[in-house]
């Protein structure tokens, strides 16, 4: 839909998240739609995006979840998530998450080590409850994309080769409180090239297929997520191409696929808009200061990323604009949202619009410098509205204020 930026600042102040939610429904449903006629299940990785009501947006249209952390399971859980489409994965789970979501009867925990393991096992015999798992595989492929944002190689932390997987199974397989029903694979994030998953897919449907030899019943593929989106002149893969090498690797075989996209569908639909607040010069260099900064949104700082940003007043590039760089009020010099980009002159109040924001964005915003995270509104149907307050000084202080000294 159309949104009125200007207006929607004007009501809401800034630094502002803006979610487009008929955007993310689309999107959601071209994916869903590339695997027709294959028995398959979408879960939102709850990561990128964890506003209830982007979780809630999701599940109504038929979505599982993805979680990292029994925090996100209880997220998925609030949202209106049914458990039977809940996965939990993350290479350090605690005895407590654990327990929590055997309780919660969630569809399948993601195994990442072998004393995991045994640790599930455990406490899954100590609640007398069977734990349906999954095992993270390793197919140690090389994803070509950000060192940070990649996991498919051995000298990441994720998962566990194959020969070690297979072991797994079958002492799984034997336990009376091990249910083996998946098997995983996640090689990276943000992946504009289709060989790599192809690689892999065909890697883990090899294991799969000598599981099944040996009877061990796997039933879900889990290719995790990781689909590139555009941030500036990226050419994504298609999903049709995507879902067609999934489905070709494993021909044959009773699976249900389960992909785990969050950028996919989050990304693209989400912008943060912040205001100028003024612009300095010190020698040749130009700045434009902004109300917003890294603790809103970290990807420059942490990945040096590239976000697309727009400044919304009424001047055009043109014969004054010159090189500058947009930063935060942070106290740190990685605190910048872009650098060299060519701009027109700013005044105080203009709008800037930082775009392709809607994936691990908020999610991994911080209160440092004691700055309150950005409100959050979603726009829909000619709507848009409120989905978290801004957060105050008073919210901020909450758990700290009652230990304060006499
Ligand atoms: N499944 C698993 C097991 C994952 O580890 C991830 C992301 C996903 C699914 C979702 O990946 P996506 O479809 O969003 O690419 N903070 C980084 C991205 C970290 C991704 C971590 N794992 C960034 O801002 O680029």
């Amino acid at each position: 839909m159309k949104i009125d930026f200007k207006e929607l600042a004007k009501e809401y102040k800034t630094p502002l998240y803006i979610y487009d939610f008929d955007e993310m429904s689309k999107r959601y449903l071209e994916l869903k739609e590339a695997f027709e006629g294959e028995k398959s299940l979408i879960a939102y990785a709850v990561k990128s995006n964890s506003n209830l009501s982007v979780i809630q947006k999701f599940g109504k249209l038929g979505s599982g979840a993805d979680c990292v952390s029994i925090g996100e399971v209880l997220r998925a859980r609030r949202a209106g998530i049914e458990a039977y489409k809940i996965i939990f994965s993350g290479v350090g789970k605690s005895n407590e998450e654990i327990a929590q979501a055997l309780k919660e009867g969630i569809l399948m925990i993601n195994l990442e080590s072998e004393a995991e393991m045994y640790r599930v096992e455990e406490v899954a015999k100590g609640l007398g409850i069977e734990a349906r798992i999954s095992i993270r595989v390793n197919p140690n492929v090389d994803p070509k994309t950000h060192p940070y944002i990649s996991t498919g190689l051995h000298e990441n932390k994720f998962g566990v080769e194959i020969n070690m997987a297979k072991r797994m199974y079958i002492y799984a397989k034997n336990s009376n409180w091990l249910d083996p029903i998946g098997v995983h694979f996640h090689i990276g994030s943000q992946l504009t090239d289709i060989l790599p998953i192809k690689e892999a897919s065909q890697i883990v449907s090899d294991l799969v297929r000598s599981l099944l030899a040996i009877g061990v019943e796997i039933r879900f593929f889990d290719v995790g997520g990781g689909l590139g989106v555009v941030y500036k002149d990226e050419e994504p893969i298609p999903v049709e191409d995507y879902a067609k090498a999934i489905i070709s690797s494993i021909r044959g075989l009773d699976l249900t696929i389960v992909c785990e996209p969050g950028r996919y569908l989050t990304a693209n639909a989400g912008w943060l808009l912040a205001k100028v607040l003024y612009e300095k010069q010190n020698g040749s260099k130009r700045f434009v200061i902004v109300d917003t900064a890294m603790n809103d949104l970290l990807r420059p700082s942490l990945y040096k990323a590239y976000h697309k940003i727009e400044i919304l007043n009424d001047e055009k590039d043109n014969e004054d604009s010159t090189l500058s760089d947009i930063v935060g009020p942070i106290c740190e010099s990685g605190d910048w949202l872009a650098k060299d980009l060519l701009l027109p002159p700013t005044k105080s109040g203009d709008l800037i619009l930082i775009h392709s924001a809607g994936a691990y964005g908020f999610t991994m915003a911080s209160n440092y410098n004691t700055r309150g995270r950005p409100a959050e509104i979603a726009c829909e149907d000619g709507k848009c509205r409120l989905i978290r307050e801004r957060e105050s000084f008073e919210d901020m202080i909450r758990l700290e204020q009652r230990y304060l000294e006499e």
